[in-house]
């Protein structure tokens, strides 16, 4: 049995073997059949406890497209509203013999306890503020396509770090991948002693922008901002979202990149979000790909 918890720990061998595995199942999407026989007779479970457009929809894609049969449940039509618990609704799940389950879950560590209690594999589609390693991965793989190599890279993440859990998987990832993470956002949204992480923090949007290849927006996370002091959106638009000023005095060949869903005018302004830069489209045809190699490595036919 194997899982996709988290990109902490995961070798940078490992990591390669994902990205290679995903740019070799990506011509699957271009061809008028897009389906193969690999996963066929397999079962995937998509268990999400959080809204999702990207992740869910790419993981069944992925699985549709190598064949696997897919069941998708969401905490909202579940009897998880009846007061059943996370790991009576797994293990339930479980005696319908499911070979992997992909879980989305608003607490940290939800799914490094199912895969405690449940023997099958599981895929991390994002927990709480902790990790969302697909995404990570998705990310190396499209900042490789579009520079050609993650080592020696220079990649400014900016927003919320302490509560995205994508800024987590993106650092880990590259710090495996040797490139040089730098962070910016607001300072109650700067985890304490976040230079633990790997990463150097900027003083101001100039000096995260000035000399990076690749810069990641986060998006504003309302949802999880009960906490913290928040500036406005009006005024957080103002010291740290991204807009044509600031590219003017970036490096030429800048990309910038954004999980999604987008606050368009509050972390990027929309002339950024679809301007010749953006990779945010790229991402997103990327998560399919990564999603299925990652599908095919955990319960392919070649799976130990
Ligand atoms: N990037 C991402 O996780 O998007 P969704 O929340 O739409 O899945």
């Amino acid at each position: 049995r194997r899982n996709m918890l988290g990109l902490y720990g995961v070798s940078a061998e490992e990591i390669t073997t994902v990205l290679d595995t995903a740019e070799s199942l990506r011509e699957i999407s271009a061809r008028p059949i897009k389906k193969v026989p690999t996963l066929r007779g397999k079962t995937i479970v998509h268990f999400f406890y959080e809204a999702s457009t990207r992740t869910r929809t790419s993981f069944e894609i992925a699985a549709k497209r190598l064949s696997a049969d897919t069941v998708s449940l969401s905490a909202s039509t579940s009897s998880l509203t009846k007061g059943e618990t996370l790991i009576d609704t797994a293990k339930n799940l479980l005696a319908m013999s499911p070979d992997l389950i992909v879980m989305r879950h608003s607490q940290s560590g939800a799914p490094h306890l199912l895969a405690k209690h449940i023997p099958c594999s599981i895929i991390n589609a994002g927990d709480g503020a902790h990790e969302h390693p697909s995404q990570g991965l998705l990310d190396l793989l499209t900042i490789r396509r579009a520079k050609g190599r993650l080592d020696g890279l220079k990649v400014s993440i900016i927003g919320d770090i302490t509560h995205s859990r994508v800024a987590r998987s993106d650092i880990i990832g590259l710090n495996t991948m040797g490139s040089q993470v730098t962070v910016y956002g607001p300072r109650t949204l700067l985890p304490p002693a976040v230079e633990t992480l790997g990463v150097r923090v900027a003083g101001s949007m100039e000096e995260a922008v000035q000399d990076a290849d690749v810069i990641i927006m986060l998006r504003v996370q309302q949802e999880r901002l009960t906490d913290v002091l928040f500036p406005s959106l009006r005024e957080y638009a103002q010291r740290f979202g991204l807009g044509l000023r600031h590219l003017k005095a970036a490096k030429p060949d800048v990309v910038i990149m954004h999980p999604g869903p987008v606050n368009r005018g509050v972390e990027l302004a929309p002339e950024v979000a679809d301007g010749p830069w953006s990779l945010i489209l790229d991402q997103v045809a990327n998560g399919v790909a990564v999603r299925m190699a990652l599908l095919y490595l955990l319960i392919g036919p070649e799976t130990p």
